[in-house]
């Protein structure tokens, strides 16, 4: 028998509604506890699933003032290029909500890009030691909150099925130069990071989904290990959000 404990299905509008909620709750939880909310975000379609977010009334029961925001993964590409991760958000939920531009850490787009995934590792070495990100039991950051999505081909961050990346275990922030997903160039977290987060969101929509999400979260005949099954917070808590159309192929038997 299947846990499905952390799965839910819902309607594109309700998706939507149910992030803003959980999210909210998230972020005043954290804010009471450690005075700080950590969230990394991802590219893609993640961020209009935001939209209800910087709504009433959930927009305003947050203290955006102590948000602290950092990229997931980035495409090596200027800050202000249609492909730019940074840009999306920026573009559809950051210039909607009243977080300081101090506590927004873009990845660097002026330096070689194995140069800022480095200066951006430095980064959250940095906020480590000050407490502004939390530390997990084996030393690595511990975001409050992971926004992640999903490929197709079951890649999460800019972790591609198949990829030595897969398997880095020293580094925090890495650079590639063959993404199969356009732009070739990206920076990314590693699993060791997105996986000592303190909470991920696992926001997966649409019908072309549906076969990775079946592999990943029924198929018990799999030969090879999506990208997305590594994601396994180690001291937190995984919830998949997914919409019907990429919950299609679930609850079969
Ligand atoms: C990126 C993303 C990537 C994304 C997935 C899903 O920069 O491409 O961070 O990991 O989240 O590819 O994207 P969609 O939701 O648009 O399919």
């Amino acid at each position: 028998e299947k846990g499905y404990k952390n799965v839910e299905v819902f309607s594109k509008e309700h998706l939507a509604v149910s992030l803003a909620y959980d999210v909210a709750q998230l972020s005043n939880k954290f804010i009471k506890e450690r005075g700080y909310f950590t969230v990394a975000l991802s590219g893609g379609s993640l961020i209009k699933y935001l939209r209800k977010l910087v709504e009433s009334p959930y927009a305003e029961t947050i203290d955006w003032s102590k948000w602290h925001v950092f990229w997931v993964d980035e495409r090596v590409v200027p800050k202000d290029h249609l492909e730019s991760n940074y840009k999306l958000a920026s573009d559809g939920f950051l210039s909607k909500v009243p977080i300081p531009p101090l506590n927004v850490y873009a990845i660097d787009d002026s330096l070689p890009p194995d140069g800022a995934a480095d200066v951006y590792e430095t980064t959250l070495r940095r906020l480590v030691t000050s407490n502004v990100i939390s530390t997990s039991t084996n030393g690595l950051p511990k975001f409050d909150l992971m926004l992640l999505g999903m490929g197709p081909d079951g890649h999460v961050a800019s972790l591609f099925p198949g990829h030595a990346l897969l398997q880095e275990d020293q580094k925090w922030v890495t650079f590639l130069t063959d993404s199969p997903k356009p732009p070739s160039e990206r920076i990314t977290f590693t699993f060791p990071v997105i996986n000592a987060s303190s909470n991920v969101a696992m926001v997966v929509t649409g019908a072309g989904k549906s076969t990775a999400v079946y592999t990943a979260l029924e198929d018990e005949k799999q030969t090879v290990m999506l990208p997305v099954e590594k994601v396994s917070p180690l001291e937190g808590e995984l919830k998949w959000y997914l919409d019907k159309g990429a919950a299609s192929k679930l609850f079969k038997e």
